[in-house]
């Protein structure tokens, strides 16, 4: 059911037909000179954990699955493609329990480990420092290590930046350099701990912010990574306080919230087969980010007015019920899944003054993943799709945009219909990213652009038959971007005709 904010599409809504058109109105001012967009809020995130990373990315040389040096070869290159700005590892939960060292020398030799956090699976620890580096290297991505905090010592992460970063002719350098690698790489950043309130070791923001200084001090060192402090669960404003009080230690705060179509842990909701009360629950559920960086950021400003500490959503995405008694966290990936993508980008650039990275959780097989695989097969998911429409996204410059739409009732809640985000791309052009989440209408949008009248159009429309189509293994791409001619110029306006449930990017040159 629809409800109105404003009278008049109320009013528009109570007199339309069953099957109607959602009438929405958006202003971007493309005069003025925007906001950098971080490619790094398009960033990704790899667990050790169920097949994200053994099967998903690594299979080793020997696999019969084609592969470069061990990865995957059709990751790698779908990867590429999506240009992967940084890539979070190991952890999750599992950076509290990694001891780097298990992670390097000679494979056949590396130890078998617990993976204390995901079913106690074990971990042979193949794919460690040098397979990470190179991985990063090979898919183009910026470096983030996430440092063990929960069961290691601030030596041991020193160590590992030494052993990682270092130059010089130190044992740790020639220890890597033994291992194979001459050229130190460079980490671009340095996660101290993970959910330090939570998988982390439970403690209070009072008992975390010593760790991060002490920490902070042994990782940072010269030239090195810039420092990601563990920060908010969702809405823990109190977190944000108290860690803001060492602000001048760290350079981002993380915040992590994850989108259930019911928000409670016990019964989140299923991936496929889902009501369309589910599928607005969930845009209701995604949306609430909004609130808590907007919030967040107010308290960071009080510390910082400078805004020299970013945001970092370094865990972000859907997350459905799965088998019971798994603990690998695989979930099927759906139409529903690319319109929260693109709904959380919007609200990301809407605040990309302070969110300068975003890591989505996580890149293959595991939660919200842009990537499935199954043995030698893989698909892109719907995910995947949203990313590659937004790429030219990263880097461009956030316009301010108004967004006038009816509202879709959600439960107690009601969600937009209509979002729009834009930005002027780094060659120039102007980007326009809408999605229109009602379920059954198509949407006509009419966009006033300041500064911009009749320049030439091209885009891209994402959308399926259902709220749950997704691809699947050996078959055709249910859901995939088709070229968009829906959008067109009148009377100094852009009008753009979009289907029900889709998401339209559109370039203006
Ligand atoms: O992404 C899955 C898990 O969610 C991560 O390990 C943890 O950080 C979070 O709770």
């Amino acid at each position: 059911m629809k409800t109105g904010l404003a009278l008049a599409a109320l009013l528009a809504f109570s007199a339309a037909p069953a099957a109607s058109e959602v009438q929405a109105a958006a202003s971007v001012d493309a005069n003025a000179a925007g906001v950098r967009i971080a490619p790094e809020l398009y960033g990704q995130f790899a667990e050790q954990l169920g097949e994200g990373i053994t099967n998903g990315i690594w299979v080793g040389e020997d696999s019969p699955i084609p592969n470069i040096r061990g990865y995957r070869a059709d990751v790698v290159e779908a990867l590429k493609a999506l240009h992967v700005p940084v890539l979070r590892w190991p952890g999750g939960c599992y950076a509290d329990t990694y001891h780097w060292r298990d992670g390097i020398g000679p494979r056949a030799k590396r130890p078998v480990t617990l993976n204390h956090w995901w079913g106690n699976n074990e971990e042979n620890n193949a794919f460690g420092t040098h397979e990470y580096f190179d991985f990063a290297e090979l898919i183009g991505a910026r470096t983030f290590l996430s440092v063990n905090v929960g069961t290691a010592t601030a030596g041991e992460a020193k160590d590992w930046v030494e052993y990682v970063t270092s130059p010089s002719r130190s044992t740790l350098a020639g220890l890597r350099r033994a291992n194979g690698r001459d050229k130190p790489w460079k980490i671009d950043y340095a996660g101290i701990g993970n959910e330090s309130w939570g998988c982390g070791g439970n403690l209070s923001a009072e008992q975390y912010a010593p760790l991060l200084r002490t920490y902070g001090t042994f990782v940072r060192q010269d030239h090195g990574p810039k420092i990601v402090a563990v920060g908010p669960s969702g809405d823990d404003y109190a977190w944000t306080e108290e860690i803001m009080k060492s602000h001048d230690k760290f350079d981002f705060l993380s915040l992590h919230y994850y989108t259930l179509p019911t928000g409670d842990w016990a019964r989140k909701g299923a991936a496929t087969g889902f009501s369309e009360a589910e599928w607005l629950a969930t845009f209701a559920q995604t949306r609430r980010i909004d609130e808590m960086i907007a919030r967040h950021s107010t308290i960071m400003d009080k510390a910082d007015p400078g805004r020299k500490v970013a945001l970092a959503v370094d865990e972000w995405g859907t997350w459905y019920d799965s088998a019971p008694g798994s603990t690998a966290l695989r979930q099927e990936n759906t139409l529903r899944d690319a319109l929260v993508a693109a709904t959380n980008f919007h609200i990301f650039q809407r605040h990309a003054e302070r969110v300068r990275m975003a890591n989505i959780a996580q890149i293959v097989n595991v939660l919200q993943a842009v990537l499935l695989t199954d043995g030698a097969r893989m698909v892109r998911t719907p995910t995947f799709y949203a990313f590659l429409m937004y790429r030219p996204f990263q880097g461009g410059s956030a316009l301010p945009v108004q967004v006038e739409s009816p509202r879709l009732s959600a439960g107690a809640t009601a969600v937009p219909a209509l979002d729009v985000t834009a930005a002027r791309g780094q060659d120039g052009s102007i980007l326009l990213g809408l999605v229109n989440v009602d379920p059954d209408d198509s949407a006509a949008v009419d966009l006033s652009i300041a500064g911009v009248r009749g320049r030439r159009i091209s885009g891209q429309l994402l959308t399926a038959p259902a709220m749950d189509s997704r691809n699947v293994f050996g078959a055709a791409e249910e859901v995939r971007p088709v070229p968009f001619g829906g959008a067109r110029w009148s009377a100094g306006k852009l009008r753009v005709s979009m289907p029900a449930k889709s998401v339209v990017v559109l370039t203006l040159k």
